[in-house]
């Protein structure tokens, strides 16, 4: 059940370029699931924006999300600092179904802001007895993190596009080398990311989540929709049916 909630910023802290990790408290927090975001309010600003969710810790009724600074809203957010309050709707949006799934080797393949949720997810799956391999794209050595938490879920592989840290180029290119079975894989990150490797691992059983700008973030006012492959005269609303969907269910 959605909810809207004025949570308090735990934590505020800068963990790469223009890339911020907020820790919030929430009676919500053991509802989220891998995949899912909360939609927050700015004030100014008419829309709400989307943020993933990176983490969770039920015991201590906390989750953390990561944002990046993409317009004057998510800078407004950058500014924002521990101990004031955000207006926030959550949980929302489908997740991960790793529940009804079996798998024994997940790939987790994330691109820039697309990597958050795969965290989350990743924490879920090591928890299940998965065996979890990461391969992270990012634009430059400046916009990487999470490396070390990936590390600690299984192998991980960094791509920068400028080279400047882990290897040169794009994620396809490490999927590309990687020799190993795989069950299911799980992918977000910007669409010509998704669209790449979608098409690399077109034989495999997987899942994307997508990021899209989005006006209510509830369902109501179709901004965000994206046509079915099946049949492209029908859409699903990324917000609602979405963000999660199965890998060759929408057109990209
Ligand atoms: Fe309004 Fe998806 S953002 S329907």
């Amino acid at each position: 059940m959605i909810k809207k909630q004025t949570l308090e910023i735990l934590s505020h802290i800068q963990i790469a370029e223009d890339t911020f990790e907020v820790v919030l408290r929430s009676s919500l927090s053991k509802e989220l699931k891998p995949g899912q975001f909360v939609h927050i309010a700015l004030p100014g600003h008419m829309l709400r924006r989307p943020v993933s969710i990176a983490n969770v810790n039920p015991e201590a009724e906390t989750f953390t999300m990561i944002f990046k600074i993409l317009g004057e809203g998510t800078r407004n957010l950058s500014k924002y600092k521990h101990g004031q309050y955000l207006d926030v709707i959550l949980p929302c949006g489908t997740h991960y179904p790793i529940e009804e799934l079996t798998i024994s080797h997940a790939l987790l393949v994330g691109g820039g802001i697309g990597v958050p949720p795969l965290y989350y997810l990743g924490k879920k799956l090591k928890e299940k007895g998965v065996n979890v391999t990461s391969v992270l794209g990012f634009q430059s050595a400046t916009h990487v993190f999470y490396e070390e938490k990936f590390q600690q879920l299984g192998d991980t592989f960094i791509a920068t596009n400028d080279g400047t840290y882990g290897q040169k180029g794009f994620v396809t290119e490490i999927i590309a080398e990687l020799d190993m079975p795989i069950d299911y894989y799980f992918s977000c990150g910007p669409t010509p990311m998704l669209q790449a490797v979608t098409n690399q691992l077109s034989n495999q059983k997987g899942y994307i989540s997508l990021e899209e700008r989005m006006g209510c973030g509830v369902g109501t006012c179709y901004a965000c929709v994206v046509p079915l492959k099946a049949d492209p005269e029908q859409n699903k609303k990324i917000c609602k049916d979405g963000p999660v969907f199965l890998a060759n269910e929408v057109s990209l």
